[in-house]
């Protein structure tokens, strides 16, 4: 952007986050470029004790994103920011957008495709040591084959590197068992394609962290009628990751 279209640009979000003031994100248009602005959390109730600092959080994300783009790493632009806001470029449609919405008339093949992109994406930044504390499937966007990480969580410095890359794993896959729009064969076939892709090592972990916890998966069972999304979830992860701990012994 030219110096002009800068101050032009940089007034109009100004002008924009006055209006949307404690508005946690939004979208405008600037010469055919989509973009999002976000702010600090405004919370209330119960989430003031469980997300005691929003201010920080939302500090500590801008600069995980800032960074990440210097090194590289698939991340969404930060073009602007200030001391309340910052503004990021637009990375496409989320995961979820792409699996769940039935407009868009995707095939199962294709949908599976749009995921291994994703998984593909996701070993290559474990690969690089970088993890992302949540990449659910509604974190991550696509676009024409190119995958963005969104919505980083801040680490806390207590847990090791492998650690979070095993969270990370178990945490998309979780969110890949929590859809309604993918039958268990979409979600066997997904997992062997992590697989194939994931660090050796760091494969072995999930499934050794998997097998350990899977009294769970028999606690869990007696309560399936009843079940809600995401224990059902949780019970979809075990069924199809236990059996993989069974092999490999
Ligand atoms: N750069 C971006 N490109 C495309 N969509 C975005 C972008 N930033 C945010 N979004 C959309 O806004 C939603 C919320 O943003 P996110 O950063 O996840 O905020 P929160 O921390 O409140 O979850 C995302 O799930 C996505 O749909
Ligand atoms: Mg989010």
């Amino acid at each position: 952007m030219t110096t002009k279209k800068q101050a032009v640009f940089s007034r109009l979000v100004n002008e924009l986050v006055q209006k949307n003031q404690g508005k946690r994100i939004f979208s405008f248009d600037f010469e055919n470029q989509t973009y999002w602005v976000k702010q600090p959390e405004k919370l209330t109730g119960v989430w003031k004790i469980l997300k005691p600092h929003p201010k920080q959080s939302f500090r500590e994300e801008l600069h995980i994103l800032k960074n990440l783009y210097e090194r590289g790493a698939p991340v969404p632009q930060v073009i602007l920011s200030g001391e309340d806001f910052f503004v990021l470029k637009d990375v496409g449609p989320t995961l979820n957008h792409w699996i769940e919405n039935a407009g868009l008339n995707l095939t199962p093949a294709e949908k599976n495709q749009i995921l291994v992109d994703a998984i593909k994406a996701l070993t290559s930044l474990h690969k690089k040591g970088v993890t992302h504390g949540r990449p659910a499937i509604r974190d991550i966007a696509w676009r024409q084959g190119k995958v963005t990480f969104m919505d980083f969580e801040s680490h806390s410095r207590s847990l090791n590197l492998q650690w979070h890359k095993i969270r990370d794993v178990l945490v998309f896959i979780h969110s890949l068992c929590r859809s309604k729009h993918l039958s268990g064969e979409q979600i066997q076939y997904l997992i062997n394609k992590y697989e194939e892709y994931c660090e050796s090592d760091l494969w072995q972990d999930v499934l050794n962290l998997v097998a350990k916890f899977r009294f769970l998966y028999y606690i869990l069972l007696v309560f399936k009628p009843v079940a809600r999304m995401d224990l059902i979830a949780i019970y979809r992860l075990f069924q199809y990751l236990l059996p993989l701990t069974e092999e490999n012994k």
